[in-house]
């Protein structure tokens, strides 16, 4: 029996309600299988937090979330807990957590659903990944505002961070065995840091020789998303393109509420919704789950990997196949997916459904 101590950040808005989900989902197949563990403990990082102390993510938790097997969290931020500068406050705890625990690499797997409509004209299938650069590029800048006047941010693409995270984009399209084609997503046709992110880019290409390597500016990949999405395998990308483009992936499969993400680095993961705190539905108990019980499966994958444990991968297939049958059936589905289910209802029906 392998056991994993996980630390869970629900954060903010209806962060709490799609974190209890999931892990009541990965709990009973956990149990059901048999051969797994969770060691949950639950750290508050949050711009409630930051509201009621001044502190969102403090120094411990920062130290639990390293020290863990694998973090879950829900979703961070509220729009009106801001510093003077007008930042959110949820830089504190993602940002952060991102940096300290070098988790550079952005997972977001843009994958269709049975059962789910896309906004889009064609219905062929849709199954690519974002991988967003995580921790470097427009969104490490600490830019600077001179008397309201004068507003400057920095983009910053390194050797290192660009190669690192062009080595997991090639080592994930290997593992996939899809297409075998890895897009790189940038605007080197008139930014230079883009273009030096290409070359390094090429550079890893070139010892990647059973993958093809292929190019999309990144005005032009907004629209490559919405009238031929089926074509990508793998995508890589600056930190701040890589933000935008994740959404739109998203919408472009029937909505945020439906798109998981992991921030991997090589010691530490950490698994979250693509969506935000969703402020306007919080506590309503109408969230969509999906994204957090998929995210807490990606999870199980990648500690079932990391470990070389086949029953948490087997797991993390159990959660995932079961996401794809409740999504099928359409009969329990939460209003933004067009239904009337509950939180709990939808997250009773997956439970139901692990088989
Ligand atoms: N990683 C994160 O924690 C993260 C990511 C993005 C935004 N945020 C923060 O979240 C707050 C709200 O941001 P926002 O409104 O731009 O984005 P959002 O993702 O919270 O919401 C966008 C829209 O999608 C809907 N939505 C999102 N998740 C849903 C779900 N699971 N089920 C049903 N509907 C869902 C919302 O109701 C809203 O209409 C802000 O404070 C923002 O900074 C946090």
């Amino acid at each position: 029996m392998s056991s994993y101590a996980i630390v869970t950040l629900p954060g903010d808005g209806i962060g709490p309600e799609v974190t209890e989900s999931a892990l009541a989902v990965v709990r009973a197949a956990a149990a059901a299988h048999g051969g797994v563990e969770l060691d949950v403990t639950e750290h508050d990082a949050s711009a409630g937090r930051w509201q009621r102390t001044g502190v969102a993510l403090p120094d411990e938790t920062l130290t639990a979330c390293a020290a863990a097997d694998a973090i879950l969290m829900g979703a961070v931020g509220l729009p009106e807990a801001r510093h003077p500068d007008g930042r959110e406050v949820n830089g504190d705890v993602i940002l952060r957590l991102r940096f300290e625990l070098d988790l550079y690499a952005g997972i977001r797997p843009i994958r269709s659903f049975a059962g789910v409509p896309t906004p889009l004209a064609g219905d062929a299938p849709i199954d690519y990944v974002i991988v967003r650069e995580n921790v470097e590029g427009l969104l490490a800048s600490s830019g600077t505002c001179i008397r309201e006047e004068v507003a400057t941010d920095t983009l910053t693409i390194t050797d290192t961070g660009t190669r690192k995270v062009s080595e997991a984009a090639f080592a994930l399209a290997e593992q996939r065995a899809g297409k075998r084609k890895v897009t790189c997503v940038d605007k080197s046709n008139a930014v230079a840091a883009y273009a030096f992110f290409r070359r390094v880019f090429d550079r890893v290409a070139a010892g990647h020789d059973t993958v093809e390597a292929d190019y999309a500016y990144i005005d032009a990949m907004t629209a490559y998303q919405v009238l031929r999405p089926e074509t990508f395998d793998v995508v890589v990308t600056e930190n701040m393109f890589g933000d935008i483009i994740s959404d739109l992936g998203g919408a472009t499969v029937g909505g945020l509420g439906l798109a998981p993400s992991g921030d991997v680095g090589d010691e530490h993961a950490m698994f979250q919704p693509s969506h935000g705190s969703a402020p306007g539905i919080a506590g309503r108990g109408v969230a969509n789950p999906v994204a957090t019980i998929l995210s807490a499966a990606m999870m199980l994958d990648w500690l079932g990997r990391r470990h070389d444990d086949a029953a948490a991968r087997e797991v993390a297939a159990v959660v995932d196949a079961a996401v794809v049958r409740v999504l099928a059936d359409r009969t329990v589905i939460t209003p933004d997916l067009g239904g009337t289910a509950t939180t709990t209802e939808l997250t009773a029906a997956v439970v139901a459904a692990l088989g």
